[in-house]
């Protein structure tokens, strides 16, 4: 589980967790909770209503020891100094991850270094740029900035992938979702898939449509082919000087931009320091402000930004996402579960392990240390979820019953946007039920006397008991708030972004950069030529072109 150890004290205190994963005790979770009432007392730590109750693990003082000695080995504590310094914290690519000064006030000052060296102001840029998205979103709100024709915007279709997709997305269907007062209808499309450019396009009419492309790099194929396609549509209807009108472009690079033709006051830019997973709060997130309204995107940052604030501040031992980062590692590493699960009981966050999974997976899915040595430990889990109750009735069978522990996260809202008061109860029941049947689980003779007491005959409680017998000590994670609005949202996803952060520092890797994810892309700029039929252009590899062949020969093109 654990590998080559390159730093003697991070190692030690990885050791040290092993060891005590072995003790008898150290995946008890059920006799904990019920021969220790104030157990969920103790281990709930709280953010004004934001509360996170992790007594549904095996976590106990001892633990907790272990796991800030490890924090202590991997200087936790530099790392967020060194983090909201704007230091070069992404190594690799000798970039800040000042995303932070995003949602800070434009005079909190926050600094960012630069890879030629000196340092700017990272708070008051982001500040002067999201002066200019104010005063855009008021204008199409107010109708002074129209289409080509004259008409209003009613739509919005944001061009872009990963984080210049499900960032936005996630935000913005949880503003949005089943509510009356949207002021824009927002569509996405991300995937290089005509069958999602034609789903993005279906029933919208071009003059009323405005296409935000949101691309860091202006460069990634699937969004210049979308944006390429959708400008091809509005030209078509709307003739090719409407074009400039129906475009805005979110990016770093200005020169891409320029070149595909959008005019310089519908062009948003940030900077380098802001990673594509991290971009929501950027002019990347124009679309939630469009589809929501500004005050929700201002109170999305304020979220973010307190939660910052508390990452920066708080104390380790009364953190919420480094005690979230820690219980992370204790499952990953010393307990060995490879797989962590998120349930969002509510709907609106239907999207949330689709952005987790970039935020974790893209961050922390490494295998070497930033000293270029094997890394000291597994990192990151494979994320998965789905909103609740619905995952009940598909995967949380395995996660109950399958022979992997699997870590889960509850997430909850104590009220709801609606009327429909039982149905919020027995949403938030079943949460409470999951948790409680994860930790606790049914033994087999629980089993053997309800069966009995139901009337069964001894064969077939014989035959079935051990079938219903659930372990327990399956271990979750519950978070609760108040109500999902924006800022609640906003601090929410800044809690996860900095649970990796921390968990990045404490694995010893770049959290920040993501070159796994280049080689694809590589590879496919070469295979897509060869696709073309008669092209001269060799496959990479033998099964490559076997693949490519079958491929041509099923369209009818050789
Ligand atoms: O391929 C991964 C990635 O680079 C992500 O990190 C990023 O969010 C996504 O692609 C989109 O990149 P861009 O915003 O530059 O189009």
């Amino acid at each position: 589980m654990i590998a080559a150890m390159s730093d003697p004290a991070r190692s030690a205190a990885f050791a040290h967790l092993a060891a005590l994963a072995a003790r008898p005790e150290a995946r008890r979770i059920g006799a904990r909770l019920a021969a220790d009432p104030d157990r969920a007392h103790r281990l709930t730590f709280a953010l004004d209503d934001l509360s996170l109750d992790l007594s549904r693990t095996a976590l106990d003082e001892t633990v907790l020891a272990g796991l800030f000695a490890l924090a202590a080995a991997a200087d936790l504590d530099g790392f967020r100094a060194r983090l909201f310094a704007g230091a070069a914290v992404n190594v690799t690519e000798h970039r800040a991850a000042m995303h932070m000064a995003l949602r800070s006030p434009a005079d909190t000052g926050l600094r960012a270094a630069l890879a030629a060296g000196g340092s700017e102001d990272a708070s008051a840029i982001a500040g002067a740029e999201r002066d200019r998205m104010r005063a855009f979103v008021a204008a199409v709100h107010e109708g002074r900035l129209r289409g080509a024709t004259g008409e209003r915007f009613t739509h919005v279709v944001n061009i872009g992938m990963g984080g210049s997709d499900l960032g936005p997305r996630v935000a913005t269907e949880a503003l949005t979702l089943g509510r009356s007062d949207a002021k824009l209808e927002a569509r996405f499309l991300a995937n290089i898939d005509g069958h999602a450019f034609a789903a993005a396009i279906a029933g919208l009419d071009p003059a009323r449509t405005l296409f935000l492309i949101a691309s860091k790099t202006f460069t990634t194929q699937e969004t210049m082919e979308n944006a390429a396609g959708a400008r091809d549509w509005i030209a078509q209807a709307l003739g090719e000087p409407a074009v400039g009108a129906h475009f805005v472009a979110l990016s770093t690079n200005l020169k891409a931009v320029a070149a595909f033709g959008i005019p310089p006051a519908q062009v948003f830019g940030f900077r380098d320091w802001v990673g594509g997973r991290y971009s929501l709060w950027s002019p990347v997130g124009l679309v939630i402000a469009l589809a929501a309204g500004w005050d929700k995107f201002q109170a999305l940052l304020d979220g973010a930004w307190a939660m910052d604030c508390h990452f920066r501040d708080a104390p380790l031992a009364a953190n919420l996402p480094v005690l979230l980062a820690l219980a992370g590692v204790w499952h990953r590493n010393a307990l060995g579960c490879t797989t962590h699960c998120v349930l969002a009981y509510d709907e609106r966050l239907r999207r949330l392990p689709a952005h987790l999974q970039q935020v974790d997976m893209e961050s922390n899915g490494k295998s070497v240390a930033l000293d270029g040595s094997p890394a000291v430990a597994a990192t990151a889990p494979v994320i998965f979820g789905e909103p609740g109750t619905s995952a009940q009735h598909s995967f949380m069978q395995l996660v109950h019953q399958g022979p992997a522990v699997i870590p889960v996260d509850f997430i909850l809202a104590a009220q709801p946007d609606h009327d429909r008061v039982e149905a919020h109860r027995g949403l938030a029941a079943n949460a409470l039920a999951q948790a409680a049947a994860l930790a606790f689980g049914r033994d087999e003779a629980t089993v053997r006397a309800e069966m009995a007491a139901a009337g069964k005959s001894a064969a077939e409680i014989d035959l079935v008991a051990p079938a219903r017998v659930c372990p327990g000590d399956r271990p979750s994670a519950f978070l609760m708030f108040h109500r999902l609005d924006a800022f609640s949202l906003g601090r929410l996803i800044a809690l996860y972004e900095h649970k990796v952060a921390v968990q990045g520092c404490l694995w010893g890797i770049d959290s920040f950069d993501q070159w796994g994810v280049e080689l694809g892309k590589q590879l496919a700029g070469g295979i897509q030529p060869a696709l073309t039929p008669g092209s001269d252009h060799k496959a990479p590899d033998a099964a490559t072109g076997a693949s490519i062949a079958r491929f041509q020969a099923l369209r009818g093109e050789r």
